[in-house]
């Protein structure tokens, strides 16, 4: 191959220090699920019982799987389907599957960014008046009725949704150090500030204790129900962004002699603190909420768009310094969830950078503008709420926990390379990961998320999911789901070009049957890795 010295990949970038890394595993880990996702999953699913569960999922399986994660982009030093690629070639495609799926996510965040981006600025003059939710629909979304696919614009989503667009090309254009980590280093430090100081005066409210109560009132009961025990192992995986590849290219870039499982547990156990944090903030001024309305907490309890975009506004309106609530809470949605968003686009961009040696701005441009034009032709449009409900049930339910399933039975059943993992897991960490590590995943997560798929997938069957029509619960539920495994197949079967990192640079021989396997690292190889990629 003459043309190796030209051609071969420039030095793949990395992040400067451990701490750079656990800045934005943190900015990937703490989103929306944990500010909208955790408070109502806890409250609804025994509350203050609901934390034996959570702890039991995050010990069982949330960080086993981080582990996991890092180790396999760790030990191959590229994006998911290169990592996957350098396991065994025939697992390639499980990269491509989180790419989708990063793809997917990508689309709605987006637009979920714009909405938070608008409310910060509704907060100043309480814009909504006295009736938040028809303001939500009726003006801000001007949702459908009937709920169908149109192409409508909304232009007042489409100003902030192009904006958030243009922002992240240009974060994701500065590369890993210089946009990903000082990103993360800038908003991280902000975010946890403005979110306890909300926290803090929510406590204050009137009525506080209230909610704190509903939120923390044990209901033993709810230990018995198995559906319980789904959602705390479905809030982890979420949460920690575990399972789509993020972690698996995030750990990447982190320098060879790090300490893998004592810097996943600082990540960890930090996600889970603010997933406290969120809920004691939310239930606190849930409490105030309904002791102002003389109504019950669980009258007013609700997540998601319900919470962000219907009751803090109320909440905003009616509580003392209720713009200061609304800057606080919108503030630490917009960031929270802008940082996780650099992290689900990294998947991507990543990807491309290895396939295609195209450079990082290229790269960046690539992959941005053709989700940019999907998510704004989506999402800023009057079924934009509805498109963006489905595509989010369904890539949770389905697209996470089923790509978390292969890649674990994959790894520890055909390839046998849980062993070697674990082996380099433990040469570089303070944390040593004996048997019980495997054990964990190999069965425990197995079993919890193939039933947790079997149960989510029966239910659906039962009833359709939200009462959409047949067509688009087809088209972006049933449909994006298949679409995305098809595609990965067959972009995994895609030929690398010659160019590619793929082709140039393999620092970790692939393993199978729990061997590492020697002999395809031919002599061109060697002298590529020599010159270029670490
Ligand atoms: N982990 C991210 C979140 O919680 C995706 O929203």
């Amino acid at each position: 191959m003459s043309t190796t010295k030209t051609s071969a990949p420039q030095k793949r970038e990395g992040f400067s220090s451990r701490k750079v890394f656990i800045f934005a595993a943190i900015g990937s880990a703490v989103g929306l699920g944990n500010i909208w996702r955790f408070p109502y999953v806890a409250y609804d699913n025994g509350g203050g019982a609901f934390m034996i569960p959570y702890l039991v999922a995050l010990l069982t399986a949330g960080l086993p799987f981080l582990f996991f994660d890092y180790v396999i982009g760790h030990r191959a030093r590229a994006s998911s389907p290169l990592a996957f690629r350098r396991l065994n070639r025939k697992t390639e495609f499980i990269g491509w599957w989180h790419m989708g799926i990063n793809f997917i996510i990508a689309i709605y965040y987006a637009a979920i960014l714009a909405w938070a981006a608008r409310y910060l600025f509704y907060s100043f003059d309480h814009a909504w008046g006295d009736d938040p939710q028809t303001f939500l629909f009726s003006e801000v979304l001007q949702v459908a009725d009937p709920a169908g696919l149109t192409f409508d614009f909304v232009p007042g989503i489409l100003i902030p949704i192009v904006v958030i667009w243009v922002l992240l090309a240009v974060i994701m254009s500065l590369g890993v150090q210089k946009g990903v980590g000082l990103a993360n280093l800038f908003f991280i430090p902000v975010l946890i500030i403005m979110f306890i100081v909300l926290v803090g005066y929510s406590l204050t409210l009137n009525g506080a204790m209230t909610g704190l109560d509903a939120l923390f009132t044990p209901d033993w009961g709810a230990l018995t129900k198995p559906e319980v025990w789904v959602a705390a192992y479905g809030q982890i995986f979420f949460s920690l962004s575990i399972g789509f590849g993020i972690m698996i290219t995030y750990a990447s870039y982190l320098k060879n002699k790090t300490d893998l499982t004592g810097t996943g547990a600082v990540v960890g156990f930090a996600n889970s603190s603010f997933e406290l944090l969120a809920g004691i903030g939310v239930f606190a001024a849930l409490g105030f909420m309904a002791t102002a309305a003389g109504t019950s907490v669980s009258e007013v309890a609700t997540s998601g768009i319900g919470l962000a975009f219907i009751a803090f506004p109320t909440i905003i309106s009616q509580a003392p310094g209720g713009t200061f609530i609304g800057v606080l809470f919108f503030g630490s949605l917009l960031f929270a969830g802008f940082t996780s968003m650099i992290s689900i686009i990294e998947v991507i961009v990543a990807g491309v950078e290895d396939k295609f040696n195209l450079g990082r701005v290229r790269s960046t441009l690539f992959v941005i503008a053709p989700i940019a034009l999907i998510s704004t032709v989506l999402m800023a449009t009057t079924s934009g709420l509805y498109v963006l409900d489905i595509l989010d049930n369904f890539v949770n339910q389905f697209g996470i926990l089923a790509a978390g399933l292969v890649s674990i039975i994959v790894v520890a059943y055909l390839l046998r390379g849980l062993p070697i993992l674990r082996n380099h897991l433990n040469e570089r960490s303070s944390w040593r990961m004996g048997r019980l590590w495997m054990l964990l995943l190999a069965v425990i997560t197995p079993i919890i998320l193939g039933y947790s798929l079997i149960n989510t997938f029966m239910g659906l069957m039962k009833e359709p999911y939200g009462g959409y029509p047949d067509q688009m619960l087809n088209i972006f539920g049933w449909g994006m789901v298949i679409a995305l495994l098809v595609a990965a197949v067959i972009l995994s079967m895609l030929p690398w070009s010659k160019t590619s990192r793929a082709a140039l640079t393999p620092p970790a021989p692939p393993i199978s049957g729990g061997k590492v396997v020697h002999d395809h690292v031919d002599a061109t190889v060697k002298n590529v890795t020599a010159q270029g990629g670490k």
